[in-house]
C-alpha cells in the first residue's frame, strides 16, 4: 500500500457537511503512516460535537478495505478545528477570540504547569495571552508566576470598575488566590465560589486576547457546570497521568465535555509525567506511571494527542520557583510546551 491510493479510496468518501468527498472538503491531514497492513492516518473536522464524525471514521475505514487492501488495519484519528465564538455580554471586557479551559480528572497531575506554560508559550508566539486560576482547592498560579505578594488593583472603563490582571512573562494573570488568604482554609461553597470566579471573567480588564486559558479545579463539579454554561467555551484540553486511576477521572472529565448539555469540543489531551528521566542521564526513560497510557485514551476516544511531557525535575523547580521552564529556551521541556502551542495556533 502506498499513501496516493489512501488518498483515492477517501476519495469514495462524501462528508455530508459539505457534500464533497473527504479530499475535496480538506479534511484529510498530511500524515497517512503505512506500516505492512497498518494504516493511520488523521481526518480534520469542525468540532468534535460533530454529528457526521462516527460515521465518517467508520466509512473512511471501509474505503480503505475496499479500495486498496481488505486486510488493511485502519486507524483513524480525529482532530478538531478551533471554533470562534462571540461572547454573549456586551457588558463583557474579555474579548477574546479562544476561551479553552484546562481540566484534569484528578489534582496534583500538572494541570497548572501545563496552563502556565502552555500560556508563556503562547505568548512567545505572539499572542495576546490571558490565564484565568479558577482553582478554589489549589490556586497555584500566584507561585508559578512569582506574583505571591501582588495584589490586583482596579481601574474605571466606561463607567464600570474593573479589577486589572497582573502582567507577567507576557501573560495577563488573575487569580482566586489573589483574593483569599493563604493562611485562611476557605471553604467555597459551590454558588460562591462560581460566582467569584464569574467576576474574574466579567468584571476584570481582561481586554482583546488571542486566547483566554482558564486553569480550572480538578473533577467534575457543580462549578465547573455553572462556569461552562457562562462562558463561550471554545474548547477543553484534558491532562492526565498515565497511570490507570487518572486516565479513569480524565475519561470523565472528557465525557462532561462531551455532555449534550455543555457541547465543549475537546481540543486534546496532554499526557503528563510520561516518563521519568534523571537529571544525569537525560537519555534514559523510566515509565514510573506506565507507558503511554494517556495516549491510548486519547486514540481511544478519538482525541488528538497534543503532547507527552517527561517528568524532569526542572519543570518541578521551576515551577515552585515562578519561573517556567518555557521561560529557558531550548529547554527540551520546554520545546514540549511550544509543541503544544503550535497544534492550538
Ligand atoms: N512534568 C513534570 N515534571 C516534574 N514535576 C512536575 C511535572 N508536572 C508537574 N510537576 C510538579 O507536580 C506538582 C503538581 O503539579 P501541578 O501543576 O500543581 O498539578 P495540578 O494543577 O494538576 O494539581 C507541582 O509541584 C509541579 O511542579
Ligand atoms: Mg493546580
Amino acid at each position: 500500500m502506498y499513501p496516493q491510493q489512501i488518498i483515492d479510496a477517501l476519495r469514495h468518501v462524501r462528508y455530508p457537511g459539505t457534500g464533497k468527498d473527504l479530499i475535496e472538503s480538506g479534511m484529510l491531514e498530511d500524515d497517512i503512516r503505512i506500516s505492512g497492513f497498518e494504516v493511520s492516518f488523521s481526518l480534520i473536522f469542525d468540532n468534535d460535537t460533530n454529528p457526521f464524525v462516527q460515521s465518517v471514521v467508520r466509512a473512511a475505514q471501509t474505503a480503505v478495505q475496499t479500495y486498496v487492501n481488505p486486510n488493511a488495519a485502519v486507524t483513524v484519528f480525529t482532530k478538531f478545528k478551533l471554533t470562534q465564538r462571540t461572547p454573549d455580554t456586551a457588558q463583557r471586557s474579555l474579548n477574546a477570540k479562544h476561551t479553552i479551559a484546562i481540566h484534569s480528572g484528578k489534582g496534583g497531575v500538572g494541570k497548572s504547569t501545563v496552563a502556565a506554560n502552555l500560556a508563556i508559550a503562547l505568548a512567545q508566539k505572539g499572542f495576546q495571552v490571558g490565564l484565568l486560576d479558577a482553582d478554589i482547592h489549589g490556586p497555584s498560579m500566584p507561585k508559578m508566576f512569582h506574583t505571591e505578594d501582588c495584589r490586583p488593583f482596579s481601574v474605571e472603563e466606561n463607567g464600570r470598575t474593573l479589577i486589572e490582571p497582573i502582567e507577567q512573562y507576557g501573560v495577563k494573570m488573575l487569580s482566586i488566590g489573589f483574593f483569599l488568604d493563604p493562611r485562611q482554609a476557605v471553604v467555597w461553597r459551590g454558588g460562591m465560589a462560581s460566582n467569584a470566579i464569574k467576576q474574574l471573567i466579567d468584571d476584570a480588564h481582561w481586554g482583546n486576547l488571542d486566547y483566554f486559558l482558564i486553569d480550572l479545579p480538578p473533577g467534575t463539579s457543580d462549578i465547573h457546570l455553572t462556569l461552562m454554561q457562562t462562558l463561550s467555551l471554545s474548547g477543553a484540553i484534558v491532562v492526565t497521568t498515565p497511570q490507570p486511576v487518572a486516565l479513569s477521572d480524565a475519561r470523565k472529565g472528557v465525557d462532561m465535555f462531551r455532555n449534550e448539555k455543555l457541547n465543549v469540543p475537546i481540543l486534546g489531551l496532554v499526557e503528563n509525567m510520561s516518563w521519568f528521566t534523571p537529571q544525569e542521564l537525560p537519555d534514559n526513560r523510566y515509565y514510573i506511571f506506565g507507558k503511554d497510557g494517556g495516549k491510548k485514551l486519547a486514540q481511544e476516544l478519538q482525541i488528538p494527542l497534543l503532547g507527552q511531557i517527561p517528568l524532569v525535575q526542572s519543570i518541578r523547580e521551576s515551577g515552585d520557583e515562578g519561573t517556567p521552564v518555557t521561560l529557558q529556551q531550548g529547554h527540551p521541556a520546554a520545546q514540549a510546551f511550544l509543541h503544544i502551542a503550535d497544534q492550538l495556533s
